[in-house]
């Protein structure tokens, strides 16, 4: 029916990303420059009730069934448990409640997963990039490795399951430690996915060549790990390709994914949109446009009126990012501020 958000490919978007702040208590090497951006200021980002409101419309007039927040850290939002809970209390127009979950750098979340739980969350993707607290300390440009440990733990805990792992390698920095990094993973019992890094940090530090792909991810895998492919028709539309990977002695078998973004590209496949943290719709990470829906929110829009915006806005989502194109351009927004 034409209520979904359908774009001229014929893609459907069920899944909504919530950038909840554009702000981060980490500085990941890969994402911000030390000092920091200069945040959006505060009146421009989206109240509670004003997120509430958006993603009311998504769900129960636009077809949404996934709605993920991310940021920035979407934990450095003190209203989160109150938006997971209002978001989990919707239903879909077949009467179905949305599943709801975040990507989180972990710090703190500790201490806020029971709550968040139950509000209604139903998983969380945590941030890791080493397990080497130096080196941690070094990407992250803070100090902060036994916060995510105990984070994980945490949630863990919780029953969120599965607790998944995002990892960015870096060539030269982290990337020797894949191997440790799933070993980890595994005796934990958490799903661990590598990502090919994107060109949405600071302008310096992506570089084609430089990025450590898929392929190598998978190489050096296999030096100590035996892997097998899934079922690629289970996939649907997820980013990650999931490997099996079998027990070995005293340690567990479990799966394995990586999110090659930019060597084999998912696009066509996908079926997200994106709410920026100051109300601009977003067809893709990496889209030249955007839709700004909290002018339509603040000057009385109604929901009618906000939904047939953002169709409109998903049927110009261009067919893929275009990161190997001629001229391609980086998006004038660094990720925190789109939403990861
Ligand atoms: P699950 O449903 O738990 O598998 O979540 P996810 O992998 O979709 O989300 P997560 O927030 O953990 O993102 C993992 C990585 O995938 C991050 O680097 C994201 O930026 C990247 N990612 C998520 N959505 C997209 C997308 O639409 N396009 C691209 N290129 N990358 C994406
Ligand atoms: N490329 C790929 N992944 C990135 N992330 C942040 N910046 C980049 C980038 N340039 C990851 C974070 C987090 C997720 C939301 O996106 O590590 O796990
Ligand atoms: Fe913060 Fe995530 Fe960016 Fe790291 S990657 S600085 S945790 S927003």
């Amino acid at each position: 029916d034409d209520a979904r958000l359908v774009d001229r490919y014929g893609r459907v978007a069920r899944d909504l990303r919530v950038s909840l702040t554009d702000r981060c208590n980490l500085r990941c090497e890969y994402c911000m420059p030390p000092e920091g951006f200069d945040w959006l200021p505060a009146p421009d980002v989206l109240t509670d009730a004003e997120v509430v409101r958006l993603v009311t419309v998504a769900v129960t007039r636009l077809g949404v069934r996934e709605v993920r927040f991310t940021g920035g850290e979407p934990l450095l939002r003190k209203g989160l448990e109150e938006i997971v809970a209002a978001t989990t209390a919707l239903r879909t127009p077949d009467g179905a409640a949305p599943e709801t979950s975040l990507t989180t750098n972990g710090l703190g979340l500790d201490r806020r997963v029971g709550a968040l739980a139950a509000a209604g969350l139903r998983r969380v993707n945590v941030s890791l990039d080493s397990l080497d607290r130096a080196t941690y300390a070094q990407l992250a440009r803070r100090d902060r490795l036994p916060d995510v440990l105990a984070a994980l733990a945490a949630a863990h805990a919780a029953g969120l399951a599965p607790v998944k792992i995002n990892a960015v390698l870096m060539r030269g920095r982290n990337d020797a430690e894949a191997p440790n990094l799933l070993e980890f993973a595994l005796r934990r019992g958490y799903e661990l996915r590598f990502i090919e890094q994107m060109p949405l940090g600071p302008r310096e530090s992506w570089t084609r060549g430089g990025m450590v792909t898929a392929e190598e991810i998978l190489a050096s895998l296999r030096t100590r790990f035996d892997l097998s492919a899934t079922d690629p028709a289970a996939r649907g539309a997820a980013p990650a390709q999931r490997w099996r990977v079998a027990a070995h002695g005293d340690r567990p078998g479990g799966t394995v994914g990586v999110i090659a973004s930019v060597t084999q590209s998912f696009c066509g496949a996908c079926d997200r949109t994106r709410l920026t943290a100051d109300g601009q719709v977003r067809t893709c990470l990496f889209s030249r446009t955007e839709t700004d829906l909290r002018a339509m929110v603040r000057s009385g829009a109604d929901d009618a009126e906000i939904a047939a915006a953002w169709r409109t806005a998903m049927w110009g989502k261009l067919p893929g990012h275009g990161i190997d194109d001629p001229g391609f351009l980086q998006p004038q927004r660094p990720m925190s501020a789109i939403g990861g």
